[in-house]
């Protein structure tokens, strides 16, 4: 599963995010998934930014986009609240190139 959580129309920037089963994992297919829903963002959607949020534990979804080039700008501490605690989030962050 792959999408935009939201989409800021008024500022065009897009908040992807991603889960793939287990079984699936360690073969580069979401970093692919995302690198196409990102292209198309910037290409179709015309979004000028695309911003990901992920928790500060989870190494394997911070790689997706660091692999691809993203920069991390911040930490939100107590972004989420998951289950029964809150946890901080790394906020990466990618500009359109310029077609
Ligand atoms: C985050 C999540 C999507 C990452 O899954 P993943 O399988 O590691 O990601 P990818 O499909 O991009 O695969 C990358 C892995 O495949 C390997 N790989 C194998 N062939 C590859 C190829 N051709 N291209 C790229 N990577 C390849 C990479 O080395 C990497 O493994 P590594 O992390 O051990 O180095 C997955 O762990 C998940 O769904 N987690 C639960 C939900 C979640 O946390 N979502 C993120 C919220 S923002």
């Amino acid at each position: 599963m792959i999408g935009h959580n939201r989409i800021d129309w008024a500022n065009r920037i897009g908040f992807p995010a991603y889960w793939i089963v287990p079984s699936s994992q360690g073969q580069g297919i979401m970093t692919a998934c995302c690198r196409a829903v990102i292209d198309h963002a910037f290409r179709e959607l015309k979004v000028s930014r695309v911003i990901v949020a992920v928790a500060t534990s989870n190494l394997r979804a911070q790689k997706i986009p660091e692999r691809l080039g993203f920069t991390k700008i911040s930490t939100l501490k107590k972004a989420e609240w998951l289950y029964d605690h809150h946890v901080d989030h790394y906020i990466y962050s990618l500009a359109a190139p310029k077609f």
